[in-house]
């Protein structure tokens, strides 16, 4: 049992990990307080469930208000955040666990209602025409502020700090959040970047906000311990239309982390939607982008234990992420080790308050004692 792929330890460079098995990043909206701070017996609960993962990567986590998009979303800039991931990151560590945290702006995927009334924060005034779920609900996106100068070197010190924390939360890494649609995805991404600065226009000036956070942050936690996530293909999902340049982008974005910095890993994902007749998609991620990359190289979407031993198998990737199997299968390494029956999740409490459908869900053998 000890040949599959995914349940082999990981050692490349300085990473080490148990096995092949990383918990995705997922927002359950769970900090439903003032300060939006991870809560005790319910943050630390959860992850501490998921601990025998090889990698856990946490929910989004705010650098800032400014960042918000969500509804009880938890953050990493205030010291009363820090100190609720610390109760996290130590329940995890109990379990010999290793931890990162995803660091997240939303930028225009947000709504005035979340900032006071002021617009969300974007690389242009181009309203991403999707829905936002705020306190009062869901509200169509608006018209964001193209973020000015300040508003780019303010961010770029708020992803500082935020680094900062987390190293001070005791997270064994961060995983910027440069995926799905929002703030770097954006500015990304020729359609929802029409800037004419050194921040638009050409391929490299579209990836200098990324590479500029990336050496900010590289100044307050080690390349090693940063990881970065793309989805080169999302196309009509968060705001988000390809172009010729897109796949070229990330092609170029990937090939300069390859060939200048020593990341954790770079955490990619397959196409969320079918894009077989999108021209400008690439519809096998892993296999398009692993010839660019020799670093550590995360792969996720839609892989059960069978897919992801073979995407380790035929070399396409290092480390397979799971989302939603991780929602209702606390113990998801042990059911593969032993090829327990999986647990189904339920949608209707991926972002509710409180316990259900969060820390609720057993582990195989209390499943089995109850019958
Ligand atoms: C409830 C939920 C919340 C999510 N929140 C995030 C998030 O905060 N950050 C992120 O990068 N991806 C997020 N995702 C995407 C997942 O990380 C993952 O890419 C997606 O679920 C596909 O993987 P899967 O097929 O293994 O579930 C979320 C997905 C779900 C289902």
């Amino acid at each position: 049992m000890s040949e599959k792929a995914l349940l082999k330890p990981y050692n490349k460079g300085n990473f080490t990990l148990r096995n092949r098995v990383v918990m995705a990043p997922m927002t359950r909206s769970r900090a439903a307080n003032e300060a939006k701070k991870p809560e005790e017996g319910l943050h630390d609960i959860y992850y501490q469930q998921r601990a025998s993962a090889g990698l856990i990567i946490t929910e989004g986590s705010q650098v800032s208000e400014e960042a918000v998009g969500y509804i009880n979303t938890p953050g990493i800039h205030t010291e009363e955040q820090l100190e609720g991931w610390k109760q996290v990151t130590e329940a995890v560590h109990e379990k010999n666990g290793t931890i990162f945290i995803q660091l997240w702006h939303v930028g225009r995927m947000s709504h005035p209602d979340f900032h006071d009334g002021d617009l969300p924060l974007a690389p242009s005034a181009i309203n991403p025409e999707a829905k936002s779920y705020t306190p009062e609900g869901f509200k169509d996106t608006v018209i964001p502020k193209a973020m000015t100068k300040e508003d780019i070197a303010r961010t770029i010190e708020d992803f500082k700090n935020a680094a900062q924390n987390a190293v001070k939360a005791g997270f064994d890494g961060v995983e910027i959040h440069s995926s799905n649609g929002y703030l770097f995805h954006q500015f990304f991404n020729a359609t929802s970047n029409t800037r004419t600065d050194e921040y638009g226009g050409s391929i490299e000036n579209r990836a200098r906000f990324f590479f500029e956070v990336l050496d900010e942050v590289k100044k307050v936690i080690p390349e090693s311990k940063i990881g970065a996530r793309f989805n080169p293909s999302l196309n009509g999902m968060f705001g988000m239309t390809m172009d010729e340049e897109t796949i070229p982008t990330f092609e170029f974005i990937i090939k300069k982390l390859d060939h200048e910095y020593d990341l954790a890993y770079i955490h990619l994902s397959e196409p969320f939607n079918d894009v077989s007749k999108i021209p400008f998609a690439v519809e096998n991620i892993a296999e398009h982008f692993r010839p660019m990359y020799k670093g550590t190289l995360i792969i996720n979407g839609g892989f059960d234990q069978d897919s992801g031993n073979k995407v380790i198998e035929n070399g396409h990737a290092d480390l397979v992420s799971f989302g939603k199997l991780y929602v209702s299968n606390p113990d998801l390494v042990e059911r593969f080790k032993n090829d327990w029956e999986l647990a189904d999740w339920d949608e209707d409490t991926f972002y509710t308050p409180g316990t259900e459908g969060y820390i609720d869900y057993d582990t195989h053998k209390k499943e089995e004692s109850v019958q």
